[in-house]
């Protein structure tokens, strides 16, 4: 349609989408745009700004490598990670869940390990945890054969892909449940860390004037057919920015206990409830080892 003023644009973008042939497609990209032309008009979005705004996108591409994942950084930054995964998990947000946001930092491809075994592949100082874990259903019943991935940074806060010091696969190990549906490993005490800030997601949080930190917490990816595949993370209740997680990840489900030890090492027990659904492994959003 000829545009005769600014209100005639909408109503023309939205008059293309009657061609596609994917509903559900129609209706995201309906609301897409619906949605980004309120936010023009609410804002009053300048020339200027949107030259910066388009800036900033390519940005984003430009700095994700198979090492570095910067719109899942960013898309954490700003909520919308954790907001889909409570509103797609927890029988659809009507219960509290052990979901949560995968992160930018989960590698396919871990090695398999047996019950109770280690995942320091490289040495790896700070206090030693034990950790034990249960898969249940919703009804509290163990699941068995479910297959496990565990990650977490080191106690200086890097994952082994930002760390070429560390061995390939430090700090990752993938389980799988016993008949009971436990698992357990040992490790290193995660402490907590700076997310990157070198791009996008990082001049977000200095105009906001916000830190960069996370809790520390230990991940995990749980898969077994017949059940919705969860991300999942444990939280340490004494870090100190458990409230003001950069990545807007802490839930009041997923506050963990690590008891410390007349030794000074840890132990963490915690449950993860998994709900009926689709198995499916979400795509790893890093492939590779940052280079030394
Ligand atoms: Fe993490």
């Amino acid at each position: 349609m000829i545009i005769r003023s600014e209100k005639d644009v909408t109503e023309a973008v939205l008059g293309e989408m009657h061609r596609t042939p994917s509903a559900r497609t129609k209706e995201l990209l309906s609301a897409l745009v619906k949605h980004l032309h309120a936010f023009v008009r609410e804002t009053k979005l300048t020339e200027r700004e949107f030259q910066e705004a388009i800036g900033y996108v390519n940005a984003i591409g430009q700095k994700t490598t198979p090492s570095h994942n910067e719109a899942m950084l960013l898309a954490g930054a700003l909520g919308v990670s954790n907001l889909v995964c409570l509103t797609n998990n927890g029988v659809g947000g009507t219960r509290p869940t052990q979901a949560n946001n995968l992160g930018p930092f989960f590698r396919a491809g871990a090695p398999k390990c047996e019950d109770g075994a280690s995942l320091l592949r490289s040495p790896t100082p700070g206090p030693e945890l034990t950790f034990k874990g249960w898969v249940t259903d919703l009804h509290g019943k163990p699941v068995a054969g479910a297959e496990v991935d565990v990650w977490h940074s080191s106690t200086v806060g890097l994952y082994e892909n930002q760390d070429p010091t560390q061995a390939e696969m430090n700090l990752r190990g993938k389980f799988t449940t016993l008949a009971d549906g436990s698992f357990g490993f040992t490790t290193v005490k995660p402490a907590g860390y700076p997310v990157p800030t070198d791009g996008p997601a990082g001049a977000l949080l200095a105009a906001q004037k916000r830190h960069n930190m996370r809790p520390a917490h230990l991940h995990f990816l749980i898969y077994k057919p017949g059940f919705k595949t969860i991300a999942s993370q444990v939280y340490d209740p004494q870090d100190p920015h458990l409230d003001t997680d950069s990545q807007f990840g802490v839930t009041q489900a997923l506050i963990g206990n690590y008891e410390e030890q007349k030794d000074g090492s840890y132990r963490l027990e915690f449950t993860f409830v998994i709900e009926p659904g689709e198995a499916r492994l979400p795509r790893a959003p890093i492939s590779a080892k940052a280079a030394a």
